[in-house]
């Protein structure tokens, strides 16, 4: 499989050389832990088929049961293949997933949000471009998710709550109504922030944590009730 073949076959076809379908081409990067939930959680939509997925390991083009497995440096030309692809990045890490934004420099309307079937989001929330909101989680009337986000399996996210890009809402955690998760802050399983809480910009809450006052940026915070236990630069 050569580059020109994979191009080809981008625009408006599946690897295998089937027609395009009703469904939207979507690229995924990442093939991690987090990738593959995501790809699930894709399909589990049934509104994108995935054409290829993206990753730094992948340094050949290979394809695999349809899906085109290519270098992060291939995704730009296969956007620009078709108008309908869109890309989604899959990367846990909200550091590196954050990198990647820039790395590939698209405008935002080529990213796809994706919320599960068995996820329950409000007409009245907002979900940013290239964030994913998995099965089980809660978005409540009024909140404001960023772009590429996280809300993990089972997260509840209250009313007015406003959740910044490249943030995690990680799973079976809950903002409560009114909190603000700034830029790239992590929130750990099962941790809870009560309401009107403000946690800055790339903070890390641990698993279990319940916290009860404002957090600085870049801080660390574990317990019940959440004590500050690190102090970070912020530069993502
Ligand atoms: C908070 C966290 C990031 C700290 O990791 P770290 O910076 O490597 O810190 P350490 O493991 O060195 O722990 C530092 C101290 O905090 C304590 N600690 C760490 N995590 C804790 C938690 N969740 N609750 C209570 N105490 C915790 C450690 O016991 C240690 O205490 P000690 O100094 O008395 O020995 C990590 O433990 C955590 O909870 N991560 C959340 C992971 C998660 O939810 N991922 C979601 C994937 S979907």
């Amino acid at each position: 499989m050569d580059e020109s073949q994979l191009l080809s076959a981008a625009a408006g076809s599946n690897a295998d050389g089937r027609s395009s379908s009703r469904l939207a081409p979507l690229i995924i990067v990442g093939d991690g832990g987090h990738g593959r939930v995501v790809a699930d959680n894709v399909r589990a939509l049934e509104s994108f088929r995935i054409i290829a997925v993206a990753d730094d390991r992948f340094t050949n083009i290979a394809c695999r049961d349809g899906v085109f497995h290519v270098h992060p440096g291939m995704v730009r030309e296969l956007v620009e293949a078709d108008h309908n692809t869109k890309v989604l990045i899959a990367i846990g890490d909200n550091r590196i997933r954050s990198s990647m934004v820039q790395r590939l420099g698209l405008p935002p309307e080529r990213y796809a949000s994706i919320v599960h079937p068995a996820a329950c989001v409000s007409k009245h929330a907002y979900i940013g471009p290239g964030s994913v909101v998995m099965a089980g989680a809660v978005v409540n009337h009024g909140a404001c998710i960023g772009a590429h986000v996280i809300i993990n399996s089972g997260a509840v996210v209250e009313h007015d709550a406003e959740v910044g890009w490249f943030a995690h809402i990680s799973p079976n955690s809950t903002l409560a109504g009114n909190v603000a998760a700034g830029e790239g802050a992590h929130i750990g399983i099962g941790a809870s922030v009560i309401p009107s809480v403000r946690i800055g910009a790339w903070c890390v809450v641990g698993a279990g944590a319940a916290v009860i006052r404002d957090l600085p940026a870049g801080a660390t915070a574990v317990g019940v009730p959440a004590k500050v236990i690190k102090q970070r630069d912020i530069i993502p």
